[in-house]
């Protein structure tokens, strides 16, 4: 039986409903990314600071994690698309917890322009076998339950085939 972990961090809930369903749907365990000082503002004041973040490549301390990925077979890692690309606290989790021989699972929740995110997200598990790729678009404001019952499906396959 592989053991399979989600990874996600999310600023405003999407990433978090998708994630915590695919846990629940595999029997998965699940670990947020928080960072100990995360953006104040769901204001405008969000995409300054959330961009100047991005641009500045930072790496923003993340709380100490409960599971260890290096534990798990199969990752699920789930991001929201900050500026074209996967949020900082992403970045934090590939530099402290390089992903190595695992078989992984990507998924991204974006607002309609995420360009080429996915691309730049799996470069960074370069060493592991991607075994599945899901992008969603504005998932709690537009039908979440149809979104949530196709990354469950997506997810799903993800595991059959790992
Ligand atoms: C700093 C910042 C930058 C963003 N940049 C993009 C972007 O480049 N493209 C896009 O489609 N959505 C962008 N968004 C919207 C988020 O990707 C989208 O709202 C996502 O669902 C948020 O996920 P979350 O609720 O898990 O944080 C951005 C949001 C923030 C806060």
């Amino acid at each position: 039986m592989l053991k399979t972990l989600v990874v996600y961090y999310s600023f405003e809930g999407n990433t978090r409903y998708i994630a915590e369903a695919i846990a629940k749907e595999l029997g998965a365990d699940i670990q947020e990314l928080k960072p100990v000082k995360d953006l104040k503002s769901k204001g405008f004041g969000k995409y300054v600071w959330g961009g100047r973040q991005v641009m500045t490549k930072k790496e923003p301390v993340l709380q100490p994690l409960e599971k260890r990925p290096e534990d798990y077979d199969v990752i699920f890692i789930g991001t929201p698309v900050w500026v074209y690309t996967f949020a900082p606290a992403l970045r934090s989790f590939f530099v402290k917890y390089p992903m190595k021989r695992k078989k992984v699972a990507l998924f991204i929740c974006h607002g309609g322009g995420p360009k080429d995110a996915m691309a730049k997200f799996e470069a960074q598990v370069g060493e592991c076998t991607v075994i599945g790729k899901l992008d969603l678009m504005n998932v709690l404001d537009e039908e979440p339950e149809q979104k949530k019952k196709a990354a469950l499906e997506w997810a799903r396959k993800c595991v059959d085939a790992a």
